[in-house]
């Protein structure tokens, strides 16, 4: 039996600007969905939390390590946003505008499409497998939160669900919702769970 939680960071102000990639840390209203999610799964059985190697993803984290003094909490770099090479750091407009190619190659086909010097979805699959093989070996049956990405969660989530590749890269990831995954040989349960509201 595995009961996953696969939660995405919280904002931060690249979020906020379109701004793709980096290392920055959550905005107020980031923390503040980082507690939210905390108060919301207080009665809940954790005992392992995962993130990826990025300061939003740790800062997401934290407040659920708060009151669970068992709890173990492990940074993968397999968990770590797709890599966007070149356009590391760039706006989605300035990309449109100085890299129109990057643009018109995602739009043709963003689950082939690798960044020049960067990663596609398709090349993620493999390390993200990895990070959550990992995961799944340290939690053993016990419930696990994974504190990911956009790209990384739609990739962690086709795993489960075996999504079709080109569907992959639109699949929703909000930051105020998690995915709730409750497996059991005769039940595959996937809840999207609201944790605060988008005010
Ligand atoms: O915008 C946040 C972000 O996590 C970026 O760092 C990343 O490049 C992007 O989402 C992935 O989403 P998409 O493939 O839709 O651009």
């Amino acid at each position: 039996v595995h009961c996953l939680y696969l939660v995405r960071h919280g904002q931060t102000e690249f979020n906020v600007r379109g701004r793709i990639g980096g290392d920055p840390p959550l905005t107020a209203k980031g923390r503040a969905q980082a507690q939210a999610l905390a108060q919301h799964m207080r009665h809940k059985e954790i005992d392992w939390v995962f993130t990826s190697t990025r300061l939003r993803s740790h800062e997401t984290a934290t407040p659920l390590l708060a009151e669970r003094p068992g709890a173990h909490i492990m940074a993968f770099k397999e968990f770590n946003e797709i890599w966007a090479g070149d356009c590391e750091g760039m706006l989605y407009s300035e990309i449109r505008e100085r890299m129109p190619q990057v643009t018109a190659g995602r739009n043709a086909n963003k689950f082939s499409y690798a960044y020049p010097n960067g990663e596609s979805y398709a090349l993620l699959g493999e390390r993200v497998q990895r990070g959550l093989r990992r995961a799944l070996f340290l939690a053993g049956d016990t419930p696990l939160v994974i504190v990911g990405h956009q790209a990384i969660n739609r990739v962690l989530l086709s795993l489960f669900l075996r999504q079709r590749s080109e569907d992959v890269p639109y699949i929703y990831i909000p930051q105020n919702q998690y995915y709730h995954i409750s497996l059991t040989p005769r039940r595959k349960v996937f809840e999207r769970v609201p944790y605060q509201d988008d005010s």
